[in-house]
């Protein structure tokens, strides 16, 4: 074991908003923190391009509790909503209006601007302009990083975790080439999602689902994985980007190739129908229509929308009617957590997009993944301090790194592939007799990729590396499920048959690719 390591109290793994919530709470309880970020630049966050806002209960914690409910339908965890709910308005009111005074936008009275989204019952969401994201993670990151307690490493990326019979008591960073251990009294996933693993998602590009992938490789247990949320307007083009839900609240309408407003024949919310509802009804319009836009002659788009305005411009739409098609948005489930974010593993929590509080159940509100993330942040970063547990030095495996010659292009290619088999397989509808060719192509990959790993240390390997694992995971999750509901939709299988792979044995585990 390398004696050159670090220790802190709390490592927080992702600085998104709930790596920034729980790193500034941890601190706050009197721990030192490290967050550590794989990202160069803030942007490199989803927090950063979540548009809409972030719900608040807006005086009735009632209604918010039905509405998130009805959203999920009703499969969400009605004990996990409570916490989220009960600690919504008291966490937005302290982190986001007290301590970074983000100035949420306002009407002429100067009354909050209440924004809705689809499956709000009632306007209820804090929004700045619709670039909420941006301007809530800029001044946190900030705000933790000129914290006394807390450092910031950028660019350096988790690649395993260290444990030990059952605990967790760190990981192993890229920070040289064979891995550096970095000891932690309890470590925080913050890892973010799973975009990456589809050709179109509204994430960064490096949403490869490391914290999933590196804590169900050491044994944590992961749920609702089949659950992946699909925005129904993201702009259908190569450089797609999201339509926010909010203009749908405003009164922006969905029409197909005929010119029709075809929501209302899907569902009584008609454009304001959960999200997974509409996502599948565009895709049966553009089917059958051959398109399907966003009509916003209704609204005041140029004013009330301008970053979203900018970005259709610089695309040469000028008109009313911006082409949309869905796309991977958001993960459901992920890591198994309590209210406190702690996992099935000791000294481990997870909090935000890699974690499964049971809130979302498997279909999410609009608005409450900034939330989820805020609430459980604060929860798990005081609950981390508070255990007081010390950093122990145990042994760390030490990485290879004997052979530095990876050929140019293997992670893209790979990449590639593993982006259109969860395209192909995994997207808005899954045929379960299918999904065994998913598995067998997704296990030869992951075998590939763990090839290389053995004698190389790589970031893009690792984040392939935990790509395939998670596709394998969420790929597992969706062959097991025969029952359509919310965003995971059965288009034929039959209940009684297992799904049969491609190959001829079946590894025991879903994630042994060799
Ligand atoms: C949106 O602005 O449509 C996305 C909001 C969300 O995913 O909660």
């Amino acid at each position: 074991m390398t004696e050159r390591h670090k220790t802190t109290d709390v490592l927080v793994v992702g600085s998104g908003i709930a790596g920034c919530a729980a790193a500034l709470s941890a601190a706050r309880a009197g721990a030192n923190v490290l967050v550590l970020t794989k990202a160069q630049r803030p942007t490199d966050a989803s927090t950063d391009w979540a548009q809409g806002g972030i719900s608040t209960t807006r005086g009735d914690p009632d209604a918010l509790k039905a509405d998130i409910l009805e959203a999920s339908d009703d499969t969400a965890d009605p004990a996990a909503i409570d916490v989220l709910v009960e600690d919504a308005d008291e966490a937005v009111e302290d982190i986001l209006i007290e301590t970074l005074e983000i100035a949420f936008d306002e009407t002429g009275t100067g009354a909050y601007d209440y924004a809705r989204e689809a499956a709000h019952s009632e306007n209820r969401i804090l929004h700045v302009d619709a670039a909420t994201g941006t301007h809530i993670l800029r001044p946190f990151l900030n705000y933790i990083d000129d914290h006394d307690r807390i450092e910031v490493r950028q660019d350096t990326a988790a690649l395993e975790l260290v444990t030990h019979e059952g605990r967790v008591y760190g990981v192993l960073s890229d920070e040289t080439p064979t891995g550096h251990p970095i000891f932690a009294g309890t470590t925080i996933l913050a890892t973010g999602g799973i975009g990456a693993l589809y050709t179109r998602s509204t994430n960064p590009d490096d949403a490869t689902g490391d914290g999933i992938a590196m804590a169900a490789l050491a044994g944590a247990d992961v749920e609702d994985l089949e659950y992946v949320q699909f925005h129904p307007t993201a702009y259908d083009g190569d450089d797609t980007f999201l339509l926010s839900e909010a203009l749908r609240g405003e009164g922006a309408i969905l029409r197909n190739g005929d010119g029709d407003a075809f929501m209302v024949d899907y569902h009584p919310q008609a454009d304001l129908a959960p999200r997974d509802v509409v996502a599948r009804a565009v895709e049966t319009e553009r089917e059958a229509t051959g398109e399907v836009v966003l009509d916003v002659s209704p609204i005041a788009f140029e004013t009330a929308f301008p970053n979203i305005a900018e970005r259709c411009r610089e695309r040469g739409i000028d008109g009313d009617e911006i082409p949309v098609s869905p796309c991977e948005h958001f993960l459901c489930g992920g890591i198994d957590v309590d209210e406190s974010g702690r996992t099935s593993l000791g000294r481990l929590y997870a909090v935000g997009e890699c974690s499964r509080t049971g809130v979302h159940g498997a279909n999410r509100l609009a608005s409450t993944s900034l939330l989820e993330g805020l609430v459980w942040g604060l929860r798990a970063g005081s609950d981390a301090a508070e255990r007081d547990v010390d950093a122990e030095i145990v042994e760390a495996p030490e990485l290879r790194n004997s052979d530095p010659d990876l050929p140019e292009r293997f992670a893209t290619e790979k990449s590639i592939r593993l982006k259109r088999t969860m395209d192909e397989y995994l997207g808005l509808e899954r045929d379960l007799d299918e999904i065994g060719r998913a598995s067998a192509v997704l296990r030869r990959l992951k075998g590939e990729v763990d090839a290389y790993i053995r004698t190389r240390t790589a970031r893009d390997l690792y984040e392939l590396r935990n790509a395939s694992v998670t596709a394998l995971l969420i790929a597992r999750a969706a062959s097991e499920n025969s029952t359509s509901r919310g965003c995971h939709y059965v288009v034929s299988g039959d209940d009684d048959a297992p799904t049969e792979p491609e190959t001829e044995s079946e590894p025991t585990s879903p994630i042994d690719g060799s």
